[in-house]
């Protein structure tokens, strides 16, 4: 059974959001659980009507890492952190996340940083978009929330991008 994990030491960078994105992706592909080690228990609130296509459980296990991080400095710094304390053979990928939009380069300039570190990193990033709000509001996945559609589109065209990362072996330490 592929595991993937979703972690970053900074609070606020779309850890929740991102979990609940990818379990609804992958729900398509068979049987599906969200184990929610998160102190806030933003998932399982968000959970908590029970209109998602997957269960979500307390608890964690570590695997095939994805770590969101939104273009600002911080996040970058607490990337760095996490960076250093974890395993070198750690299978994972930065999802740059809450992108602004254009004019500002800022996605851009996350990417180019991420890249000048050595840092693997998911080719799609997730542009902000104030729908996820109203869908925690409504208990509802992304795709069946109104105004939805632009953020379900980029969760699609990275789910290649995540079904090929939970082929590869992985190495990452629980
Ligand atoms: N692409 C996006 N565009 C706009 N808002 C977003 C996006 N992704 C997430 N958000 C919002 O950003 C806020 C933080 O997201 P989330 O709760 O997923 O972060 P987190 O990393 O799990 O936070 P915490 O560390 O507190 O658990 C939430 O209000 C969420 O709705
Ligand atoms: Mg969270």
């Amino acid at each position: 059974m592929p595991i993937i994990t979703i972690a970053g030491y900074k609070g606020g960078i779309c850890k929740s959001t991102m979990a609940i994105a990818v379990a609804s992706l992958l729900s398509a592909e068979g049987r599906t659980l969200v184990i929610d080690g998160d102190p806030n228990r933003s998932a399982s609130v968000w959970a908590r009507e029970g209109k998602l296509p997957f269960t979500v459980a307390g608890e964690r296990e570590a695997a095939n890492l994805i770590s969101p991080c939104p273009p600002d400095m911080l996040s970058l710094d607490a990337l760095g952190l996490m960076a250093q304390d974890l395993p070198k053979d750690t299978n994972g990928s930065v999802l740059i996340s809450a992108i602004p939009p254009p004019p500002q380069t800022d996605g851009h300039d996350l990417r180019d940083a991420l890249i000048a570190k050595g840092y693997p990193t998911f080719k799609q990033g997730i542009r902000f978009d104030k729908a996820y709000k109203n869908a925690v509001t409504e208990g509802l996945p992304i795709q069946k929330t109104k105004g939805g559609k632009i953020g379900w589109r980029d969760r699609q065209t990275l789910k290649p991008e995540i079904l090929k990362a939970v082929a590869k072996p992985s190495s990452a330490k629980t």
